[in-house]
């Protein structure tokens, strides 16, 4: 016994391997299922007394050690060589290289018009509670403009809801900081409405501020002229009476589109009671502020017609603003 197995080692170590094919051959000729040398010996060892068999079944799985630590060998090394028979100068895979969502783009572009007119840009929680989105902007419970605005509640804690406009961003700033300032704040406010071409349970609000003393209604309406022509260039809007809680007066801004009025924001000089809940005193100061739907925008810029479209992650659709600024 102790003859074949010095054999055996001498075969294992002295066994050539060149090709693939040769390993292949070590490690049959050595461990194949049937007729493998080890295997043999290792069926063997059944028929020898318990003492031997302890002596040698030790020393056969040293020489099945031998003969794996030999086939890893070999195999890295071929693994190695392919690595170096790789030819860099061929072209690779390209990698796809994504582009910026359309809404993004004018969210980016808004933040540029603004931010070259003095505002500073905030950004504000989408789950709000109670008194920021309704009560401190002067839609007390009972108020029928809550009806407008339903929106997402959480059972547990109906004090908290998803926001219904970026307008809560106002009271979160003004509780913090003294005035002047000007503020834009663009993010998603969510309403309990039916999916439509123009609508959706989820949309996009870009919300500016700006509280001085002396600021009027004119501030606002160049303000909002500076925005409009800074997106479209040219173009008609006009000023509708309108009516929200929290300012006083009101309006609601419209463009014209594809021989339309399109309505796409609401503004106004910022209710004093507003101020009052922030604790800015309305008789030194003044504001307004205005809100404006993204995806409204979108439609214009982009000229569509449908807003889901915007949410549907086509990837044929978005390909489409790769080349965009
Ligand atoms: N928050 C209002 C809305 O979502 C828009 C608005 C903002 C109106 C600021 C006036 C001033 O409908």
């Amino acid at each position: 016994m102790d003859q074949k197995i010095d054999q055996i080692k001498k075969e294992i170590k002295c066994f050539h391997i060149k090709t693939y094919n040769d390993l292949e051959t070590f490690r049959i000729k050595f461990l194949g299922k049937k007729r493998g040398i080890l295997t043999i010996l290792f069926k063997e060892l059944k028929k020898i007394s318990i003492h031997k068999r302890k002596i040698y079944g030790k020393i056969i799985n040293e020489l099945k050690k031998e003969v794996q630590k030999k086939i890893f060998y070999y195999k890295s090394k071929n693994d190695n060589e392919k690595i170096l028979k790789y030819d860099p100068t061929l072209p690779g895979k390209s990698i796809e290289i994504g582009s910026i969502h359309p809404l993004s783009m004018i969210k980016n572009r808004i933040i540029d018009i603004f931010l070259k007119i003095g505002f500073s840009y905030v950004d504000g929680p989408e789950i709000e509670d109670d008194w920021h989105n309704f009560t401190a902007l002067n839609i007390p419970i009972f108020h029928p403009s809550r009806d407008m605005q339903d929106t997402f509640f959480l059972c547990q804690s109906p004090d908290i809801l998803l926001r219904t406009h970026t307008s809560s961003i106002q009271i979160r700033y003004m509780k913090k900081h003294r005035p002047p300032f000007r503020v834009l704040s663009i993010g998603k406010v969510y309403r309990n409405e039916t999916i439509s071409s123009r609508s959706n349970f989820m949309f996009h609000q870009a919300e500016g501020f700006y509280i001085d003393k002396k600021v009027s209604f004119s501030d606002l309406k160049q303000t909002i002229h500076y925005l409009i022509t800074s997106l479209f260039g040219k173009e008609k809007i006009r000023f509708r009476p309108s009516y929200f809680p929290f300012t006083e007066p009101s309006a609601e801004v419209d463009i014209y589109c594809n021989r339309e009025w399109l309505e796409i924001m609401g503004c106004g000089m910022i209710d004093p009671e507003v101020l009052k809940n922030v604790d800015i005193d309305p008789e030194i100061y003044s504001g307004f502020a205005f809100g404006v739907g993204i995806e409204r925008l979108a439609l214009m810029i982009y000229q569509m017609k449908d807003i889901r479209i915007y949410f549907d992650n086509d990837i044929r659709f978005l390909r489409q603003f790769k080349n965009e600024f």
